[in-house]
């Protein structure tokens, strides 16, 4: 036997220790209880009653659990067990992460305060409530750390075990001012550390979400998005309508994540390398067949050589490799929505419905920032602004939309950045660049675009513009002979100038 299985046998022998003192302690009362009653009914019954609490129930209650936990959600045995001791030490965890005081702490702090007013601030010790919560703990219905009290903790509203991971939807106590303050950076680390501890789960990552007066914490055993989830492949057959959100990759809990597209115009910011491609492929196999029938028409800027569109031409009715062919295009596309705009007008029509006549017209610009650094002069890069702002200040009611992708989130990078109505942001480089992408506020909320790993490309966080709620999500992996069998499906399909 090594030395080390010699220790790990008396760690497991010293861990029975305190149980076993239990079961004595609890022996002994029960025999004074029944040596008192004489009763052999009362007897019979006392003795199940330790049998049960004292030997069985305090282990067995937090198996079954773990037992069912893992049944309902899939998770393994072990991340089971670890999203139980997660709800049942959730005060103590609060407590390591300095969201709550614990009784000795919260006795000394009325100490200090009953000295500085010179009045009594300690409550009397109820000696009936210590004998409770020992009794309680002897015949087994607790463990002696949960008589321990805390003050001012987080309270869980909701608990949902889902496949991969805790999510626990929690009010604030009184030492957080507000639902943005538990979703702090160092309260998280303290609280992802202190998980760790409690659990054994060396590899749990937590993260936070704050919805108004609530914050949802996930902690997450296996990461639903390390892995990158190929494209389905694409269903000629069915009917896609485009004025539906388009499903371009998964969510976090593991479901599919989509994208609302008309009536939006996106702005797609993320570092070089980031998995802006991703997203844009993702979405364009996603409208594949809506394109095919002629009910979206494409329109592509991609002043980077042509490096991205040029795989997939055959999704386009235009693409504009050159800035004077991107002039062009723009203009056009903002004097063809006044010419809809009037029709519209003049037929009584307050929202434009995609037609073959007229479809839902989509600008898609790769590295839009090009549009500004590329001008040749800056009357050229006023024109193109000018036209730019025109598309997407009264483009939406007239089923015209833009997805532009970013890599710099600056005013400067992209003058018209504030009109665009819908955000989706992947891994940025610095808290600055997340903090100016998103604003400060969705930032603190949780969206970390910092955070995101370089080895995650595709990563990011989306923020829905009505419910303004922070989705994690990850783009389907879209290669490039995916890219070039669906375009030269759509091909057939698409009508080019
Ligand atoms: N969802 C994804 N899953 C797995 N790998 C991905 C995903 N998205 C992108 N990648 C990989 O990450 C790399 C960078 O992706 P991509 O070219 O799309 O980034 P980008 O943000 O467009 O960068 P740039 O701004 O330089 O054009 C590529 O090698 C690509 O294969
Ligand atoms: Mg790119």
């Amino acid at each position: 036997m090594t030395r080390h299985s010699l220790r790990r046998w008396f760690g497991v022998f010293f861990q029975f220790i305190p149980w076993a003192l239990r079961g004595l302690a609890a022996a002994v009362l029960v025999g004074i209880v029944v040596s008192l009653s004489g009763a052999w009914l009362a007897e019979l019954f006392l003795w199940s009653c330790w049998l049960f609490f004292g030997f069985l129930g305090l282990p067995v209650r937090p198996l079954f659990r773990v037992w069912f936990c893992q049944r309902r959600s899939g998770l393994s045995w072990r991340e089971a067990s670890a999203a139980v001791r997660i709800q049942r030490d959730f005060k103590r965890l609060c407590w390591s992460a300095g969201l709550s005081v614990r009784e000795d702490e919260h006795k000394v702090m009325l100490e200090q305060l009953g000295a500085s007013t010179g009045q009594r601030a300690v409550p009397e010790e109820d000696s009936g409530a210590g004998l409770f919560d020992w009794l309680t703990v002897v015949l087994g219905f607790r463990r002696w750390s949960d008589t321990v009290k805390y003050f001012d903790s987080p309270r869980i509203l909701k608990c949902q075990v889902t496949r991969h991971g805790l999510v626990l939807t929690v009010l604030r106590g009184e030492r957080a001012k507000t639902s943005v303050d538990l979703a702090a950076d160092d309260v998280l680390r303290r609280l992802e550390q202190a998980a760790r501890e409690i659990t054994g789960f060396y590899q749990l990552m937590l993260s936070a979400r704050v919805i108004g007066a609530k914050t949802v914490w996930s902690f997450v055993f296996r990461d639903s998005l390390a892995v990158p989830t190929p494209v389905p492949a694409v269903d000629f057959s069915r009917r896609v309508d485009p004025e539906q959100p388009v499903v371009i990759g998964l969510q976090d809990s593991g479901e599919s994540f989509s994208l609302q597209v008309a009536g939006r115009h996106t702005l797609l910011v993320g570092a070089s390398g980031s998995g802006k491609g991703s997203v844009l492929w993702s979405l364009l196999l996603g409208l594949a067949p809506a394109i095919r029938a002629g009910l979206v028409r494409l329109h592509g800027v991609d002043l980077k050589g042509g490096v991205e569109f040029f795989l997939g031409e055959g999704f386009f009715y235009e693409v504009a490799y050159t800035y004077e062919d991107a002039k062009k295009m723009i203009r056009q596309l903002s004097d063809g929505l006044d010419d809809r705009l009037d029709s519209m007008r003049d037929s009584g029509v307050r929202k434009h419905v995609p037609t073959l006549e007229e479809p839902l017209e989509l600008l898609i610009i790769d590295e839009a920032a090009s549009l500004t650094y590329l001008a040749p002069d800056t009357k050229s890069a006023k024109e193109v602004d000018a036209a730019l702002k025109r598309v997407l200040s009264t483009g939406r009611a007239a089923g015209v939309s833009v997805v532009a992708a970013l890599q710099d989130p600056r005013k400067e990078a992209l003058a018209t950045r504030d009109l665009f109505t819908q955000i989706v942001a992947l891994r940025l480089r610095s808290q600055d660049d997340a903090k100016l992408a998103l604003g400060s506020a969705l930032h603190e909320a949780g969206a970390r675009c910092e955070q995101i790993a370089q080895s995650q490309p595709g990563t990011g966080f989306s923020i829905d513009a009505e419910t303004a709620e922070i989705q994690r999500f990850r783009a389907y992996w879209v290669s490039d002979d995916a890219v070039r069998a669906v375009a030269a499906r759509v091909q057939g399909g698409v009508e080019r100038v």
